[in-house]
């Protein structure tokens, strides 16, 4: 069966849809193909909007990156609120990021120390005044940083909510995954589809995150640009009843390990995340959850009340340089918007309405791993 379409977009997690959105809302005709309709990272993720405490030494491009997304992310929230009639759980309280013992605070001060120096705000708190903001930290936790401008959002709800506005806009949806992009006299022509058909567009995004190399007709260089980067969650909830434990994200190193916990308005409480070298290994691990739920526990004790809603792990689409790859690449037509890695729900915004082509997104040209001129 074929179809025609200005755009074709092969992947429909929040940067697919988000992308399929934007262009059919400014008139152009748009498919979306995808076999789960986005089930992929953008399910498995804690939804933090948070470039100031997830800022690391040697990313400084990235993290201008990340600012960009996150000044857009209020007008983009409310514009995507009004299109689809719903909410998508932002939260504007701020990131608290604690320290467990001497040694994880003396690396948080480091840290926080390349921080300011990048312009980002950050107020240093004894272990009392950590408490004063979030009462049910361990007294033991050794001191915090309070990152005020960091924000998060419910990522599920905010998928949800990007495609029903992609609907309302008339996105085609298609259940299948994109073979290989269709290339005539050096340009795309549209998609070859796994199960037989095609789309035939002028246009083609490849935003399929980790399993993006596996599309043919990308050029060579960046068919193993991207990999899996296994992240396992928890989901935890409130039992009915009990106020909510924590009203910030809270960041914790305890004893050299990162966790996170972020909570959402309905009652749930996010606790992530591994980072994982295994390939498209998507298992939960017995010893994973131990560790999150540990590691959770020791700043923050009142976590063993909670109920264990659900364990998920996803894929984060990951990069050389820890930087997404977007932007013209090969062939005239075709575009790639994949390795968002650790940063793929504040960046689905940066994409649009105008910002892909900001100075920010310059380093990050699928060029700098093909070489190739990306006007071609
Ligand atoms: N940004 C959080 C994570 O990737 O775990």
């Amino acid at each position: 069966m074929a179809e025609i379409a200005d755009v074709v977009v092969a992947g429909g997690g929040v940067i697919g849809t988000a992308i399929a959105w934007r262009a059919a809302a400014a008139g152009l005709d748009v498919v979306l193909v995808d076999p789960d309709e986005g089930d992929a990272a953008s399910l498995v993720a804690a939804g933090m909007l948070a470039p100031a405490s997830e800022a690391l030494f040697g990313e400084g491009a990235l993290l201008r990156l990340n600012l960009l997304a996150v000044r857009r992310f209020g007008s983009f929230a409310a514009e995507l609120e009004e299109a689809a009639g719903q909410q998508v759980g932002l939260r504007r309280e701020g990131t608290l990021a604690v320290a467990y013992d001497p040694s994880d605070h003396a690396a948080l001060i480091r840290l926080t120390a390349f921080r300011r120096s990048a312009g980002l705000a950050a107020e240093e708190l004894d272990s009392r005044a950590c408490r004063r903001l979030e009462p049910f930290l361990a007294p033991d936790v050794h001191g915090g940083v309070l990152f005020a401008d960091d924000w998060s959002v419910d990522n599920r709800r905010y998928a949800a909510v990007l495609r029903e506005a992609a609907r309302a806009a008339k996105v085609r949806y298609i259940r299948d995954r994109v073979l290989e992009v269709r290339l005539s006299h050096g340009r795309a022509r549209g998609v070859q589809l796994a199960g037989g058909g095609d789309v035939g567009a002028a246009h083609v995004v490849v935003a399929a995150g980790c399993w993006s190399g596996a599309v043919g007709g990308l050029p060579d260089a960046l068919r193993t640009v991207v990999r899996p980067v296994k992240g396992q969650l928890l989901r935890l909830r409130h039992p009915a009843g009990v106020p909510h434990v924590i009203g910030h994200t809270i960041r914790a190193i305890v004893r050299g390990t990162d966790v996170y916990l972020v909570p959402r308005a309905d009652g749930e409480l996010i606790v992530g995340a591994t980072q994982e070298e295994r390939g498209p290994d998507q298992t939960v691990t017995a010893g994973a959850v131990h560790d999150l739920l540990h590691d959770a526990m020791s700043v923050l004790p009142v976590t063993s009340e909670l109920i264990l809603a659900e364990t998920c792990a996803g894929l984060r689409p990951g990069t050389p340089d820890n930087g997404p790859v977007v932007g013209r690449c090969g062939p005239a037509g075709l575009l790639l918007a994949t390795g968002h890695y650790r940063n793929g729900i504040l960046m689905a915004v940066a994409l649009l309405a105008g910002q892909f082509a900001a100075p920010e997104w310059e380093p990050f040209t699928p060029q700098r791993f093909t070489g190739l001129d990306g006007s071609r």
